[in-house]
């Protein structure tokens, strides 16, 4: 039986969105919490009953925290006859002492006064709260009446001396853990899709890691016009999240989607992000991880080397992902042209033996995961007579044929798997242009790895790429993602090495 994940959940609940109307919107972070939910329907005994299951079907929901697939639907219509205020949507006690800092952003569209609702909202929070507004929200609301809202500052100018003497900007775009833009115009989704920074907002947005939320509000041609399905598909891509415009109709007199959402439902979107993120946050708290990424390369002589394709880019988003989640993560990396990711110790190596004997060095560890491209073996140049060169010094042209002999380098992977120094938890990869997943199995097997994911690099596709289609290998499981960004491969395999670590504490006590 397949469970729901809680962020897949969360999906499920916006395709259904437009069947079960606005009500699901409402109800959308409690499936971050089955308990809550169940209690909310009536408690476990009321649940089981209209469901027709045993109760301690649904006690196993909420101990597991994930609804089976197949009772989604029926729990989602249950749900929808629910009545809740806003006041459920509020964050709880823990919530509150949590430190969370959010930057609100307000474009010019016609919405812009919606915004004030959503700045009233937060302030019942403890989420601190910073409002950057747009030349052009400014002709629809005034920055005095955020101020007095927010009892806060409200940014508005990049060229202003007195705010830039603390280079605001930077601080505005990294301080917070999230950043709304509510109402977002196709100007700026325009402006973030091609990089543009003319104003504060613009430069803010492109100089934040923070999480980015869009809420965008236009007219319905705006919305729907090729210039704007192209930027959002690309924002899209980059990992920004959209809260989509409602259908009906427009302050203009037309009718269509590209209508502002509820402010209580964008608050309740975010608050899900809140949610998710204080979970995340320290998931990984105290669990050491070791990452190989990048390419190897094997020198052939001073000038020429042999290596592959593998820029590094998947093994980068995974060692920024588990860090995000409290992880003490060490990358080691052979030469890559991407930038390294924020993580606790970098090691750059050349060779696959340095590789190894790095990786050696590091151990104990409590997970390792293999993702670089080693180079599997050397190349040592032989004249065509079958004698060694040199090659200390330059191989010279003179050599008007040469020969390679081929030295096997270590498989970094499965001799630590193999050793006694394995961590508990050994995760490889496996590029193959043909039969990925039969390899892929009987490389789980032979190198004695948990988990591992293979992807299909026939025909140039991945290495460089910014998207990947991997399938998730285990000894008794088997999963095919959809393609997807390398963040989201990231973001989705530190979920599944949360679902491994739990696992093996419950092996850990019933051993
Ligand atoms: O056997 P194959 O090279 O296809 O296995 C791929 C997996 O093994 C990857 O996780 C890669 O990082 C790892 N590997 C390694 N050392 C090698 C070759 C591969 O750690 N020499």
């Amino acid at each position: 039986m397949k469970f729901y994940q809680k962020n897949e959940i969360f999906h499920l609940f916006f395709i259904k969105f437009n069947y079960y109307n606005t009500l699901i919107n409402d109800r959308l972070y409690l499936m971050n919490n089955i308990s809550k939910l169940i209690s909310l329907l009536g408690g476990t005994g009321a649940v089981a009953e209209r469901l027709n299951i045993q109760p301690s079907a649904i006690s196993n929901w909420k101990k597991i925290n994930k609804i089976p697939s197949t009772k989604l639907e029926a729990v989602i219509k249950l749900s929808s006859y629910l009545d809740l205020n806003i006041e459920n949507f509020l964050p709880s006690k823990k919530l509150r002492d949590l430190k969370f800092k959010m930057l609100l952003i307000i474009c010019g569209g016609i919405a812009s006064y919606k915004s004030l609702e959503i700045i009233r909202l937060i302030k019942k929070t403890d989420i601190e709260l910073d409002v950057v507004m747009t030349k052009s929200a400014q002709k629809f609301i005034t920055p005095l009446l955020v101020t007095s809202l927010n009892e806060k500052k409200c940014y508005v100018d990049l060229f202003s001396v007195e705010d830039e003497t603390k280079m605001n900007h930077i601080r505005l775009a990294r301080d917070p853990e999230l950043i709304l833009v509510a109402p977002a115009t196709a100007n700026i989704m325009a402006k973030l899709a091609n990089g543009l920074a003319d104003d504060l907002a613009s430069t803010i947005l492109l100089a934040s890691f923070s999480k980015i939320i869009f809420a965008p509000s236009m007219n319905p041609v705006m919305w729907n016009n090729l210039a704007t399905r192209e930027n959002y598909r690309k924002l899209l891509d980059r990992g920004i999240t959209f809260i989509e415009p409602d259908t009906g109709d427009m302050a203009c007199g037309e009718n269509g989607t590209g209508r502002f959402p509820e402010p209580k439902s964008i608050l309740e979107f975010c608050l899900s992000y809140v949610r998710e993120y204080q979970i995340q946050k320290n998931q990984f708290k105290d669990i050491s991880v070791l990452i190989t990424a990048g390419p190897t390369i094997e020198e052939i002589d001073p000038i020429r080397f042999v290596s592959n394709k593998s820029s590094g880019k998947q093994g980068f988003e995974i060692a920024s992902e588990l860090t995000k989640r409290g992880a003490q993560v060490t990358l080691i990396s052979g030469p890559v042209n991407i930038p390294f990711p924020v993580c606790k110790n970098i090691i750059q190596v050349k060779t696959a033996q340095e590789m190894l004997d790095n990786v050696t060095q590091q151990l104990p560890t409590d997970i390792l995961i293999c993702s670089a491209a080693v180079a599997d073996w050397k190349l040592i140049p032989k004249t065509s007579s079958n004698i060694k060169i040199d090659s200390n010094n330059k191989i010279k042209k003179t050599n008007e044929k040469l020969l390679f002999e081929t030295e096997k380098n270590p498989d970094i992977l499965k001799t630590i798997a193999k050793s006694n120094l394995r961590p508990k938890i050994v995760i490889g990869f496996s590029a193959e242009t043909n039969d990925i997943n039969k390899n892929a199995h009987s490389k789980l097997l032979s190198k004695n790895i948990d988990l591992i994911i293979a992807n299909d690099v026939s025909n140039n596709k991945v290495f460089g790429e910014d998207f990947n289609k991997v399938s998730l290998i285990e000894k008794n499981n088997y999963e095919e993602w959809e393609k997807q960004s390398k963040k989201s491969v990231a973001y989705h395999l530190a979920n599944k090495i949360n679902d491994l670590l739990i696992n093996y504490k419950k092996r850990d006590v019933n051993a």
